[in-house]
């Protein structure tokens, strides 16, 4: 999901199916795969923080609207921006099947975060969910993005970013694409197996995330979709001088969403920044 992605690309058309919720359509989708890809406690987490604060709160790269309706739910308002039109259509969709209070509580908005341009500009909590910033494959437009969020923000606002531990990952890449998991595609029903493989990461930090889905339509017929993008994984230290340069300090890291301590091992990076005074 990265910025021009024609709204077809299979990662848009997949996303639910490949990042389900606990109550999404399929209950089996939500398998033991979830923890290992990050969304098995990120939601209740959000949810957590969010009681704790007054306003309405900013999600950055919302895409269908995973974080922001279960937000809703909850209560809260919440402005949600994305720039990719195919991940919002699927959100707008999404939104009929909530009640109208729910869904009068989302306002969405599609533009770049690198370049966020909001009326409201006092956000006590922002929440950049699950590897979003590194879907933003340059270094100095992931500054943007940052510095574009603390123009949004009260001061003393709390920014939450959720990314992957880069000190786990193979940065030398796989060398043989391998069977992710075997789920439902939320629009059809039909099941289907990604198969996934990371490239070799590249001198400016990227890395190739790419594969195919093999889906069995209702004859037994085998449709194969190949699909590539990139993310750019950020480093501890990097995210910690790009967060100060944005203005931000960082108040906390956890390793998960259970409060776990940051570690090596840890596989998430869940970092709590709060936006000087
Ligand atoms: C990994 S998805 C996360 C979606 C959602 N927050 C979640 O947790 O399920 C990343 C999202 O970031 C969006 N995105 C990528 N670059 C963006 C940018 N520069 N501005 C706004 N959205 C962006 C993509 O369109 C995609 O919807």
């Amino acid at each position: 999901m990265n910025a021009g992605i024609p709204d077809s690309h299979a990662s848009i058309y997949y996303y639910d199916s490949d990042y389900p919720s606990p109550d999404g359509k399929f209950a089996e989708n939500f398998d033991e795969v979830t923890t290992f890809q990050g969304l098995a406690f990120d939601l209740q987490r959000y949810l957590e923080i969010a009681s704790k604060v007054n306003g309405p709160i900013l999600e950055l790269c919302c895409g269908t609207g995973r974080v922001a309706i279960a937000l809703a739910r909850n209560s809260h308002n919440v402005v949600a921006v994305d720039l990719s039109s195919g991940m919002l259509a699927q959100f707008c969709s999404a939104l009929k099947s909530e009640s109208p209070e729910v869904a009068e509580r989302i306002a969405l908005i599609e533009q770049d975060i690198t370049t966020l341009s909001l009326s409201q500009r006092s956000f006590p909590l922002a929440i950049l969910a699950f590897n979003s910033l590194l879907c933003i494959t340059d270094f100095h437009a992931q500054c943007a993005a940052l510095k574009s969020i603390a123009n949004h923000m009260a001061p003393g606002g709390v920014l939450l970013i959720d990314v992957v531990n880069p000190l786990k990952l193979k940065l030398q890449g796989d060398s043989i694409p391998t069977p992710f998991f075997t789920r439902k595609n939320t629009h059809n029903g039909n099941t289907y197996t990604r198969f996934a493989m990371m490239g070799s990461i590249e001198v400016d930090q990227r890395q190739r995330l790419h594969g195919w889905y093999d889906e069995i339509d209702s004859e037994g017929v085998v449709r194969r979709t190949p699909y590539s993008l990139y993310w750019r994984p950020i480093f501890r230290f990097e995210l910690d001088l790009m967060l100060q340069q944005a203005g931000f300090s960082i108040a906390k890291i956890e390793g998960g969403h259970q409060q776990e301590p940051f570690t090596a091992e840890s596989p998430r990076m869940f970092i709590h920044a709060r936006l000087n005074i």
